[in-house]
């Protein structure tokens, strides 16, 4: 297993739209494990391929207390949806130590293949709930801080990219 780079709001390749998986093969399940491994590495909740610059409709996610109970997701589609709303605080890999609020879905039902190629179908609520609308945005080239204000927005691609270029000189 090796661990993938992460791209970084706001790197234009973070907007790109996933294509669908064609077919569940030893390709694609060596990327959902690398991109598992990446996603405990990082201590994140939840990483679609979108982030790993890989631009086919795979997630992976494990919002488990214990960390032990990864969910991948190939293909996925939201196929049932709660009226209710839920506001929840939210960060993202890819941009680190920003978390702000976005509205969302309380309880959703998803339908996708798994690691085995096997459709499922699955309700969820709460963090998994916000966590997968999080991710399927990832998919369809969305960040989470687009739902934010424009104010918002740009004072956090100042931060990123000064914080990049910190980075960059930093040898
Ligand atoms: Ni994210």
């Amino acid at each position: 297993m090796s661990l993938l780079n992460i791209l970084r709001y706001p790197d234009p390749r973070l907007h790109t739209v996933a294509k669908p998986v064609h077919e569940v093969d030893e390709r694609i399940r060596t990327l959902v494990d690398d991109m598992l491994a990446t996603m405990y590495a990082a201590d994140g909740v939840g990483l679609a391929a979108t982030q790993v610059d890989v631009h086919e409709q795979v997630i992976v996610l494990d919002t488990s207390e214990s960390r032990d109970r990864p969910r991948v997701l190939i293909n996925p589609e939201i196929v049932e949806r709660s009226d209710e709303t839920v506001l929840a605080e939210e960060g993202c890999l890819s941009v680190p130590l920003v978390y702000d609020k976005v509205p969302r879905h309380a309880r959703v039902t998803v339908q996708a293949l798994g690691r085995d190629g096997a459709l499922q179908r699955f309700d969820t609520e709460g963090l998994e709930a916000v966590c997968v609308q999080h991710e399927m945005d990832h998919l369809r080239g969305k960040v989470f801080v687009e739902y934010l204000s424009s104010l918002k927005r740009d004072r956090i691609k100042t931060r990123m990219l000064k914080k990049a270029r910190e980075e960059a000189t930093r040898v």
